[in-house]
């Protein structure tokens, strides 16, 4: 019996430890880990340096309040600010805590400047930008909102590439545009450079906000640090989470100067957020993971993961439909529901993780070895082969 809620459906399979890219479970197997508590361990299980950082920090000091200066998060603020477009940093522990501080600095923004009615934000339907209770309403998704209403307003929708549409739902009181660079529960839905340079110059335009939510396809993982830096687009705000931590619990907004103006003393905060312990981490992960030969590497393993993932397509064309993604945040698109063909990559000791769309996702840690990914071609195929 377990005493744990039964909001998740777990797989029967727990385990108890790991490293590098693998997961040993309680019953003695070995599985290649390509969920990666999906998209977190960016450097996979047990990394020394994290391992080392978190030791040396936890024998100093664990947690201040946000009441005092804390210069591990201030280090961190830094380096990300020096990376990115960003003026300023908030640190909160997830990200959808990260994506509902993002609206708040959007509608802070506007009203600090004299527009309190410019307020909603625009997202694309059936997209995902967390569970609290804005969140799920940004999202648009039936699924996740039905039972939680009364519906929170203040959220338009688009859909995904409907351009005519996106330009129709902007109306004077929107503040904001939040969308995924690279939508990853909703399938691994790429938005094209073209297009997120078109975003920018509606959003200028029309004078409102881009949100880039970045919490799964930021922190190096589409093989640049922020997935939008290739297009070349200055967002105002992007949410970042997951990689950033390594497994530890951190979120953050990035936002430039102007939107930052309207953050003043009071109107954020956060108990946890940017604690020492956390930002000792996060120092570590950021140092590691920005570094151009790492991204390079990102890079180069991504373009012949997807070469082969796309001959294994090209081999079994009933069973795979399409190859998305890019860097190491990807998805095999099965004509199929997936169930089967996920449970089967179980069975052969290699863990994913669903997406909508019929979508296996495939999210290895970023330092993975090309042996590695060998070792779940040869699976992929295999499991294709069975299903043939
Ligand atoms: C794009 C995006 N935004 C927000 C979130 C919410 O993050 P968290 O689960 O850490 O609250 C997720 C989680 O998967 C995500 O993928």
């Amino acid at each position: 019996m377990s005493y744990l809620a039964k909001n998740y459906n777990r797989k029967k399979i727990s385990f108890k430890f790991g490293k590098g890219s693998y997961l040993y479970s309680t019953n003695g197997i070995k599985y290649l880990d390509f969920c990666a508590g999906i998209a977190v361990l960016s450097l996979g299980h047990a990394h020394p340096k994290l391992i080392d950082s978190i030791k040396k920090q936890s024998k100093k000091l664990w947690h201040v309040s946000n009441a005092f200066e804390i210069p591990e998060g201030e280090k961190l603020a830094k380096k990300l600010c020096q990376k990115t477009f960003a003026d300023y940093v908030i640190f909160q522990n997830s990200g959808t805590e990260a994506t509902e501080a993002a609206i708040k600095i959007a509608r802070r923004y506007f009203f600090s400047i004299g527009k309190p009615n410019k307020n909603r934000i625009l997202c694309i339907k059936n997209s995902f930008h967390g569970r609290t209770i804005a969140a799920i309403f940004a999202s648009g998704s039936k699924k996740m909102t039905e039972g939680f209403g009364p519906k929170v307003p203040g959220f338009d929708h688009f859909t995904f590439g409907d351009h005519k549409s996106l330009k129709k739902k902007i109306n004077k009181n929107t503040a904001a545009i939040m969308v995924e660079t690279i939508g990853g529960e909703s399938g691994i839905k790429v938005i094209p450079d073209f297009c997120l340079k078109g975003l920018r110059k509606l959003c200028n335009k029309k004078k409102i906000l881009l949100i880039l939510d970045e919490v799964q396809c930021g922190i190096s993982r589409s093989g640049d640090f922020l997935a939008f830096e290739r297009s070349k687009v200055k967002p105002d705000i992007v949410p970042i989470a997951k990689g950033i931590g390594g497994g530890f619990p951190i979120g953050a907004v990035l936002m430039n100067k102007k939107v930052a103006s309207g953050m003043t003393p009071g109107t954020h905060g956060s108990t946890f957020g940017g604690n020492p312990l956390a930002m000792a981490v996060g120092n570590t992960v950021m140092d590691i993971v920005s570094n151009k030969n790492f991204l390079n590497n990102v890079k180069k393993v991504s373009n012949y993961f997807l070469l082969k993932l796309n001959h294994i397509k090209d081999k079994y064309p009933n069973i795979i439909k399409e190859i998305r993604g890019r860097g190491l945040l990807i998805g095999i698109q099965l004509h199929k529901d997936q169930t089967i063909f996920i449970n089967k990559l179980i069975n052969n000791k290699l863990l994913t993780i669903r997406a909508a769309e019929n979508v296996v996702r495939i999210l290895p840690p970023l330092n993975v070895k090309k042996k590695e990914l060998d070792q779940a071609l040869k699976i992929i195929t295999k499991v294709c082969a069975e299903l043939k």
